[in-house]
């Protein structure tokens, strides 16, 4: 990150928790990151399409490539890394020679490419193939909370108010409102009942923001409080007619430039 963006992204609303130098919009090349305000990045490399507002992400080694969106009032703890490239699992060798996408620049790669156009040829031609599935983007929903030392896969998503354990490699997708972890990550349990899910689902107060929960009692939920607060949130939204959150939007473009979009 440069200070020009830095300064540009603070002055919007954006805070940070690293060094300019620790942290980077895009994994090698710059990326467009559209980001809601307020949000807090640390450090980290930033493939990401979108932010949503009051999320925080980042620290350690973090490396995000390939995330459409993240929602709102999402928790993620350090060292997530989402989306590395695969390669062929079953060929002769999953080394990327044998895919034909490595580069020419040791000579001895370069005359083999040269000696084996066809199966070279044949075998990039798979790889791009496959490759679509790869470029599959993740998605993190609102009020997700994401242990530290977190993997996932691409193409996976992750349902609002789910949690991932520490430490857990999610390789499918993770329903609304549950717990999973491990390697592979599982399911530990459901957070609520399913019909209290569907309500939580339902009513959506991330659209809507803290004035949503005005007034609520915060602690943790059991059935019957979970209720009494789904009640409490409705009449929020509904007598008090909210509108939908209309958070401040800014951009970090391919060019390093970055701009308010709202
Ligand atoms: C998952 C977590 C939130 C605990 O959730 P919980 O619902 O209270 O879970 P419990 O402690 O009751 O454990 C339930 C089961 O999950 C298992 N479990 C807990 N953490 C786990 C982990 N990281 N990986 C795999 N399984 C885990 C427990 O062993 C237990 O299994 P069992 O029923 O077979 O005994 C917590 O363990 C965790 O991972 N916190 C993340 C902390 C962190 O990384 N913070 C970074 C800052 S954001």
């Amino acid at each position: 990150m440069i200070k020009a963006q830095r300064d540009f992204l603070e002055s919007h609303g954006v805070t940070f928790s690293a060094r300019n130098d620790e942290l980077h919009f895009g994994v090698g090349r710059n990326m467009r990151v559209e980001m809601e305000c307020p949000c807090e990045l640390r450090a980290g490399r930033y493939d990401v399409q979108r932010i949503g507002a009051f999320t925080y992400l980042g620290g350690g080694e973090t490396i995000l490539r390939r995330v459409g969106g993240i929602g709102r009032f999402t928790a993620i703890g350090p060292n997530l890394q989402t989306g590395a490239p695969e390669h062929r699992v079953g060929a002769i060798s999953p080394h990327p020679i044998f895919e034909g996408t490595w580069s020419r620049r040791w000579p001895e790669v370069a005359a083999f490419y040269d000696q084996n156009p066809e199966s070279v040829g044949r075998a990039r031609a798979a790889y791009d193939r496959e490759e679509g599935d790869q470029d599959k983007l993740i998605t993190i929903g609102h009020s997700v909370w994401i242990g530290g030392r977190v993997t996932i896969r691409s193409g996976v998503t992750i349902g609002n108010g789910a949690v991932v354990a520490a430490g857990s490699v999610v390789t499918r997708d993770v329903p609304p409102y549950t717990v999973v972890g491990g390697v592979p990550a599982k399911v530990i349990r459901k957070i609520f009942p399913d019909e209290l899910i569907e309500a939580f689902q339902r009513i959506a107060w991330w659209d809507y923001g803290l004035p949503a929960l005005q007034g609520v009692e915060l602690r943790k939920l059991d059935v019957n409080s979970a209720e009494t607060l789904l009640r409490d949130i409705g009449h929020n939204i509904h007598e008090k007619e909210l509108r939908p959150l209309d958070p401040k939007i800014v951009a970090v473009l391919e060019d390093n430039t970055c701009e308010e979009l709202t």
